[in-house]
């Protein structure tokens, strides 16, 4: 039986930009938290390096270079608009978390300590600056139990393991989320005035990834399906540095700490592609470089990885080379103990996954993928906005990683995601509690469950000729190989070809187990779609964009072309076919200009 329930305010995602905004929005109306999974399980937790925000703890800093260091960062495709008011309000929200009590880490006078990170700096010598700030590499970590603490404290309800499966509009606004209970197999409807998707990424598309198993794209696949486009999809980030064949994330901050890459020849490569900032370039271009060294043969013995070396030794060595000094003036010199302490759980995953102690020997690396820098188009408090005139769809929300509102442009500076789970986290749950005190509850249909039940009907009933891992596989290979770091047009409609024949494929596959409790199999198949949904998207938009910015990286189209492409990417997707339309990019103080690291 399906059961309705009422709420002002409903977030679904128990990850940093949920809980941020179930703490805002419980404090004027009734909210309620839907997660798949138990909220401290969340993707965020897997945050390691820092926060982002402009503190001079230890050296100048303005929030005003770290809009800058965005904007580049992003290949001008970011908005300036919602850069400036993101970095500008990072520094009161950093203050905020340290209030609500996150143990960050303390420099010896007891202020927020912080570390260098990549495509941060002092935008007058153009060197590194220390921006992030940390708790040792558990940030995010941290972030996820201060923010679940306090939610817990103000009482907030969760509806826990819930799937949700599709958002209600009915007369052009919000009216609640159709779910599906994991423990039961039932389908609840949540009726409410206002909802906040803060579903996270969808790195399981490819086949290496940082990303949890859970990262699969549902806010945006649900919206999508709802007539709301994606934006900027073709803009996928990978980072630099992910553990050889596993992906699991390897923070910049090991670089920040003064790490080093090193190819098969003991080369430090950065040097030649990014000469002020070596290893400290942004994700885009440290990834390009580490799969150029790789695919011309420089990787180590042969093979299609590089090391990332933090040993003492070498620490020492090339801060002496850089000139890096200690905040009071003092040459930079780290003892094997002193690394170990700034990266404990990297430690950990080396000892754990490699059998190695990075202190001793250097980290295989390989990129992986990282981040989703578009996803639900959304203005600066949240609101999902659905054309190229920024149009508002009342009680519609989104925020993190499945929003786009567009901080990231096409690439992301690292500490910046978590920089935007927790202001745009806010700004969502304080602006839909407002609007949901001034708006009414949308009359529920007859069928308002209608869809997630056909859906689930059919995942139970086709004529099983296909497997849900076989698709996975393949769609996995096939985007990683053509629709990833390097792209072209022939990987690119390759990778077309065979994502419409796994969507097709997709069409006969069956779930065997018809139980109801945990029907595991039932939500795996689900988010294949979803994924495959996404993945047609971000393909399509990719071979549309014939350029070369950010994280897009086209062979055929090496150049960045400001004339023709200087717009972000909107996609609408109806019955498998998607259509594209572009919105101009937001420029306030910065005309874009060649990006020199
Ligand atoms: O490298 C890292 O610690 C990742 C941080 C991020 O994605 O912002």
């Amino acid at each position: 039986m399906t059961q309705t329930h009422q709420f002002d305010v409903i977030i679904i995602g128990g990850g940093g930009a949920g809980l941020m905004a179930a703490l805002n929005a419980s404090r004027t109306a009734k909210t309620a938290v839907i997660s798949k999974l138990y909220p401290m399980r969340s993707h965020t937790g897997t945050a390691q390096g820092g926060i982002g925000a402009a503190l001079g703890n230890l050296e100048e800093d303005h929030y005003e270079w770290h809009t800058y260091d965005t904007v580049k960062g992003s290949d001008y495709l970011g908005d300036q608009d919602a850069i400036e008011f993101m970095c500008k309000e990072a520094v009161q929200t950093v203050y905020d978390l340290e209030h609500l009590g996150l143990p960050f880490t303390r420099t010896k006078d007891g202020r927020i300590a912080q570390r260098p990170f990549g495509g941060h700096t002092n935008n007058v010598t153009g060197k590194p600056v220390r921006r992030a700030c940390y708790s040792a590499d558990r940030t995010g970590h941290m972030i996820l139990q201060t923010l679940f603490q306090q939610c817990i404290k103000n009482n907030i309800t969760f509806f826990d393991e819930y799937q949700v499966m599709d958002l209600l509009i009915i007369n052009g606004a919000a009216a609640g989320v159709v779910a599906y209970q994991l423990a039961t197999g039932e389908l609840h409807i949540f009726h409410a005035k206002a909802v906040i998707f803060a579903t996270g990424g969808h790195g399981r598309i490819w086949e290496i990834t940082s990303n949890a198993y859970s990262f699969s794209g549902d806010g945006v696949a649900v919206t999508i399906r709802r007539g709301i486009p994606a934006e900027d999809m073709e803009f996928f980030q990978f980072h630099p540095t992910g553990i050889f064949k596993l992906g699991i994330l390897i923070t910049e901050a090991v670089r920040g700490e003064g790490g080093i890459l090193l190819n098969d020849k003991g080369e430090r490569f950065m040097e030649r592609y990014a000469p002020h900032v070596k290893d400290l370039a942004s994700r885009d271009v440290v990834s390009r470089a580490i799969s150029l060294e790789i695919s011309e043969g420089r990787g180590i013995k042969g093979g299609r990885y590089l090391y990332l070396d933090v040993t003492p030794d070498t620490v020492n060595h090339y801060a002496e080379v850089d000139g890096r000094t200690r905040p009071d003036g003092t040459p930079y010199r780290v003892t094997a103990e002193e690394i170990l302490s700034k990266i404990p759980d990297i430690t950990d995953f080396c000892r754990t996954y490699l059998g190695i102690d990075p202190a001793k020997q250097p980290i295989p690396i390989q990129p992986t993928a990282h981040y989703a820098m578009g996803g639900i188009p959304t203005d600066i408090y949240g609101r999902v906005v659905i054309d190229d005139k920024n149009t508002v769809l009342p009680g519609v929300y989104a925020a993190g990683e499945c929003a786009c509102v567009s901080v990231h442009g096409a690439n992301r500076l690292g500490t910046n995601s978590l920089v935007d789970i927790i202001v745009f986290g806010k700004h969502a749950g304080i602006d839909a509690a407002k609007y949901a005190n001034g708006a009414d509850f949308q009359p529920l249909p007859e069928d308002a469950a209608g869809l997630a039940e056909r859906t689930i009907a059919k995942l139970r009933s086709g004529d099983g000729k296909e497997k849900v891992a076989d698709i996975s596989k393949e769609m996995k290979a096939v985007m990683f190989d053509h629709v990833g770091i390097f792209r072209t047009s022939e990987g690119l409609n390759k990778a077309l070809d065979k994502i419409k024949e796994l969507r097709e494929r997709y069409q006969h596959i069956r779930v065997s187990d018809q139980g109801k409790a945990y029907n595991t199999e039932l939500t795996n198949a689900w988010e294949l779609g979803n994924l495959l949904d996404l993945a047609l998207v971000t393909t399509i938009s990719a071979l549309a964009r014939t350029e070369s910015r950010g994280a897009h990286a086209r062979e055929d189209y090496p150049n960045r072309d400001d004339v023709n492409w200087l717009k972000h990417t909107l996609a609408w997707f109806k019955d498998g076919d998607v259509t594209l339309g572009y919105k101009p990019v937001v420029i306030t103080h910065y005309q874009p200009k060649e990006r020199v690291y």
